[in-house]
């Protein structure tokens, strides 16, 4: 009588905390997407599992020995490198748009000598990149709405953004920024979470329930199609004419196991955050692993865009 009512009692319990947890990281406004940020920077969880970088790594010919924090690296150079950004002078200034806590920016600033100013929409991400950052590295960070730069038109030299856009709903305006800040002749360097499919009501109900829970749970609003997103890049009034686009799945896929295998090699990790972080790690296994299966079924597609000013 009384295991039953305690399989009850804590089944009933993880419920709540999950149906809680859902809810709470659902995206409503921007600031759902900040507070999310603020509290995975302030639990340390991401930094000390994943290191600085909050993006998938490259893998060449899908590779999976590589160790990730160092595919995240790779990461950076190759899309300097495709996007042609490598091709600006030193002293050039970068924008990083959602620069999480530094790690592309702190890349771009040390080996290929850029300024680089990452705005982020958290500022617990803010402090941290801060902190993180030599004094002799010449980045700077800022608390700023990529929807609202305020900075006058052709500001930056190159604009740079990696998996920020998926937490935007807006889209064209998204892009329209982008492209405004950039000065004519810049280079544009985009990498995103995108869906495979522009139109949702194709797909059967499996996939939908699927594509709710990767918007739902790490505040999402929408995933744009890599061809949908290059429109609004084209379409832009700010837009050159030109914008290439190419799909990087297929390199970046080992990322989602490996980020999930990165909490086994790092068991210390767990002595040093505590029992919640380890819950809380152990929390996101479902939505990595389905975010896995999405990418390697093609209802998402990891794109990358770019456009010479
Ligand atoms: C997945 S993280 C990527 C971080 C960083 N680009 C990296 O690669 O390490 C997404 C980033 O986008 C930022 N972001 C999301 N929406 C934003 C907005 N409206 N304005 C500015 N930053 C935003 C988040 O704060 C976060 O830093």
């Amino acid at each position: 009588m009384f295991f039953p009512f305690l399989l009850f009692f804590f089944s009933l319990i993880a419920l709540i905390i999950f149906i809680w947890i859902s809810t709470h990281r659902k995206y409503n406004t921007s600031q759902s997407v900040s507070a999310s940020y603020d509290s995975w920077t302030n639990n340390r969880l991401l930094e000390e599992l994943w290191g600085e970088h909050i993006h998938l790594g490259y893998y060449n010919n899908n590779q999976k020995k590589q160790d990730f924090r160092k595919a995240k690296i790779d990461f950076v150079h190759k899309l300097v490198f495709w996007s042609g950004l490598h091709k600006l002078p030193k002293g050039s200034s970068i924008i990083d748009i959602g620069c999480g806590i530094g790690g592309s920016s702190r890349i771009l600033a040390n080996a290929y000598g850029f300024n680089v100013l990452g705005i982020t929409i958290s500022k617990e991400q803010v402090k941290r990149a801060i902190q993180l950052t030599p004094e002799d590295c010449t980045c700077k960070f800022v608390e700023m709405d990529a929807l609202k730069l305020s900075f006058p038109d052709g500001s930056f030299d190159g604009v740079w953004s990696v998996e920020a856009g998926a937490h935007i709903l807006e889209k064209q305006l998204f892009a329209d920024e982008m492209l405004r800040v950039l000065r004519p002749g810049g280079v544009l360097a985009v990498a995103d979470w995108n869906k495979g499919k522009s139109n949702h009501k194709s797909l059967n109900l499996i996939d939908r329930l699927v594509m709710k829970q990767l918007l739902d749970q790490w505040s999402h609003p929408e995933f744009s199609s890599i061809e949908d997103f290059q429109i609004n890049l084209l379409n832009s009034r700010f837009s050159v004419g030109k914008v290439d686009i190419d799909d990087w799945t297929k390199y970046t896929l080992p990322s989602w196991n490996e980020s999930i295998i990165e909490g086994v090699r790092r068991p210390k990790i767990w002595l040093k955050l505590g029992p919640l972080s380890f819950l809380q790690g152990v929390r996101e296994i479902p939505t990595i692993l389905l975010m896995r299966w999405s990418f390697a079924k093609g209802l998402m597609r990891f794109g990358v865009f770019r456009s010479r000013g």
